[in-house]
């Protein structure tokens, strides 16, 4: 077995590849100016080989791996994972409007014919709760960041209130809690357009505390940065954000920074200076089990 790494997550790849004790080696991306990719695998591939990307900015990175999977099985290699720590197009699940595409079902099921295995971390999965209901025809596995999380708080100095942000992020904050025993909250969210949320805080003391704010995805950052806002309007001592996805579109650290965030951390599922959490041991634990 051997990881088939991507220059633009080369360091997971690597650590992916050292926690499981096999080659690590690099498909080449080429760039054409009109956008097209060439992709380039090593030959003398084993039977059995895992693709290790992220796919934030989603779409080239989809192609690319459709190409990268042609090309091992014709090459000979009988079973392919993907691990892809942060999953695209897990949010469509629903055509809200007439004539959406439901991108959920269409993606996922398009990642189960390529691939036998698929693996991610907090996929958001909000009207499904098994993602081989998002991928059939595949083994999908869905792993969680919370236990890494719960020991990176618990180290903390002084113990943080958690807060989630809305209703969906429930699941994960409760979870570290319960690891924890640090004390949480759920705030409620009303979201008119892609950069503009609404955060309704519960109703308890915020003043003085040092809080942390914990979701599974930072993408606009609009999100975090109106609870932000709103717990320093409460008299929060300190307020520090903790993700597993740091997808930081467009300005969203800039939005972040501006919110008076102290500490933005993130686990290494997207490569970005937020990462506190390397995903490496969870990830190689599911592949030997
Ligand atoms: C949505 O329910 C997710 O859990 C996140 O809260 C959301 O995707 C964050 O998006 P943004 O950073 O654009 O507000």
């Amino acid at each position: 077995m051997q990881i088939l790494g991507f220059k633009d997550y080369h360091n997971q790849g690597k650590r992916l590849a050292k926690a499981l004790a096999i080659e690590y080696l690099e498909v080449a991306i080429h760039h054409f100016p009109d956008g097209e990719s060439k992709v380039t695998l090593p030959n003398n591939l084993d039977n059995e080989v895992i693709f290790c990307r992220s796919m934030d900015h989603p779409n080239d990175k989809l192609i690319e791996l459709f190409l990268a999977c042609e090309v091992a099985r014709q090459q000979g290699v009988r079973h392919i994972t993907l691990v892809a720590p942060y999953l695209c197009y897990m949010r469509q699940d629903n055509a809200f409007n007439p004539g959406e595409a439901v991108s959920q079902k269409t993606i996922g099921r398009w990642l189960g014919q390529l691939f036998d295995r698929v693996i991610t971390v907090d996929p958001h999965l909000h009207r499904i709760n098994d993602l081989n209901q998002a991928i059939p025809n595949a083994e999908a596995i869905s792993l969680s960041a919370t236990t890494l999380m719960a020991a990176f708080l618990a180290n903390r100095p002084n113990p943080p209130v958690l807060l989630g942000p809305d209703s969906e992020s429930e699941q994960w904050v409760k979870t570290i809690a319960e690891q924890t025993g640090l004390e949480w909250q759920v705030a409620g969210k009303q979201r008119h357009g892609d950069r503009n949320v609404d955060i309704m805080l519960p109703d308890i003391n915020f003043k003085d505390r040092i809080i942390v704010i914990v979701d599974d995805v930072a993408s606009t950052g609009r999100t975090i940065a109106q609870a932000a806002k709103a717990l320093h309007q409460s008299g929060a001592q300190t307020v520090n954000c903790l993700v597993t996805h740091p997808l930081f579109a467009d300005d969203a650290e800039q939005v972040l920074t501006n919110a008076c965030i102290n500490h933005i951390w993130s686990t290494d599922s997207i490569d970005h200076d937020s990462n506190v959490i390397q995903l490496a041991p969870l990830l190689a634990e599911a592949i030997k089990y």
